[in-house]
């Protein structure tokens, strides 16, 4: 009984037996087929800390290889560079948007090797975020991570926003975000953990002139990402939002603020002295959806070249 326990268990204080050379090809061999686990009943290996899972890393080139990312409003300035960086390291990625633009990006991504689809999608819509889920889940079998990112700029001080319009900021940029962890928690739960990261913005932070009902989604999304972390951290599911500053993008939401507001003026008050890129932000998003971030949830990271610092 206790020899059979000790087959059928991974083992936790694992010793090499095999000569170091062996070890290593074992190892090679396991990193090519884009695993980090040595089968040790296979190799006759004891295994060893370094052979590992929690120890080896996986190819670093490659984090999400075999995983599958939803990205929403990836047919704008920073999901595109989101959908691009996850399918660079491997993920296959459904961009949902709005705007069809996001077909270009999917096939031009597709004809670089990569797969990756489009779906029009109003993230608002409860119905159109549930299709998402079941469209990745029947193309790919799974749900790895999703980037609730889609989101629309509103300016205008309370004296100056019709119902409406503060409504439709509500439901664009914090509804979706809510839509988005319903529809994609069951599914992670059922393959035992996955990663949400939601993008907000430093003006969740500090506060904008005239952006009223931006700024409320946007603080609003610091204090759900912690609630949501702790509702799912037992499923092993983290929940993390980034918080950019101003782009320099001009397609961005944030560049035409910027443009609003005088570009010039806007970059001396950033420490770094210049705005942030697209690929700023699709980093810190790929960062906090990784194995590296496995011990970071319900955290906002900042990502402002210093802006909020001050
Ligand atoms: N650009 C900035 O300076 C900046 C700064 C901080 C935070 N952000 C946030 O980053 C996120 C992405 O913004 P961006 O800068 O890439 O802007 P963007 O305008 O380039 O992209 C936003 C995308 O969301 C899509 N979208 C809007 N409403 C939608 C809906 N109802 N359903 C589906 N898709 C919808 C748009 O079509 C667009 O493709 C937003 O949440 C924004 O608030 C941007």
């Amino acid at each position: 009984m206790g020899s059979r326990l000790r087959r059928d268990r991974p083992l936790q204080n694992p010793i090499v037996r095999a000569p170091p050379r062996r070890a290593r090809e074992f190892r090679c061999a396991a990193r090519e087929r884009g695993r980090t686990h040595v089968d040790t009943k296979k190799t006759g290996l004891v295994s060893s800390p370094a052979l590992s899972p929690s120890y080896l890393p996986r190819d670093p080139r490659m984090p999400f290889s075999g995983k599958v990312v939803i990205v929403t409003g990836g047919s704008g300035s920073i999901g595109r560079a989101t959908a691009a960086l996850f399918a660079q390291r491997g993920a296959r990625v459904l961009i949902a948007d709005l705007a069809d633009s996001g077909l270009q990006v999917a096939e031009e991504l597709t004809a670089q090797g990569h797969d990756v689809v489009f779906r029009h999608a109003d993230v608002s819509a409860e119905g159109d975020v549930a299709a998402c889920v079941r469209e990745a889940l029947d193309r790919w079998q799974r749900l790895d991570v999703i980037v609730p990112n889609a989101g629309i700029g509103g300016r205008g001080a309370a004296d100056e926003l019709e119902l409406q319009d503060w409504q439709r900021v509500l439901d664009v940029n914090l509804t979706s975000v809510f839509l988005c962890i319903k529809h994609s928690v069951p599914v992670m739960r059922q393959s035992r953990g996955g990663a949400i990261v939601i993008t907000g913005s430093v003006m969740g932070l500090v506060a904008p002139f005239h952006a009223l009902a931006y700024a409320t989604t946007k603080g609003a999304i610091v204090n759900l990402t912690r609630a949501a972390a702790i509702d799912h951290a037992a499923d092993n599911i983290r929940v993390n939002a980034v918080c950019p500053g101003h782009l320099e993008s001009p397609t961005s939401i944030g560049g035409s603020a910027a443009r609003a507001v005088d570009q010039r003026g806007l970059i001396e008050r950033y420490p770094l002295r210049r705005l942030g890129r697209p690929q700023d932000v699709a980093h810190a998003i790929a960062f906090l959806a990784s194995e590296e971030a496995s011990f970071i949830t319900g955290t906002s990271l900042v990502v402002d070249g210093g802006y909020s610092a001050q």
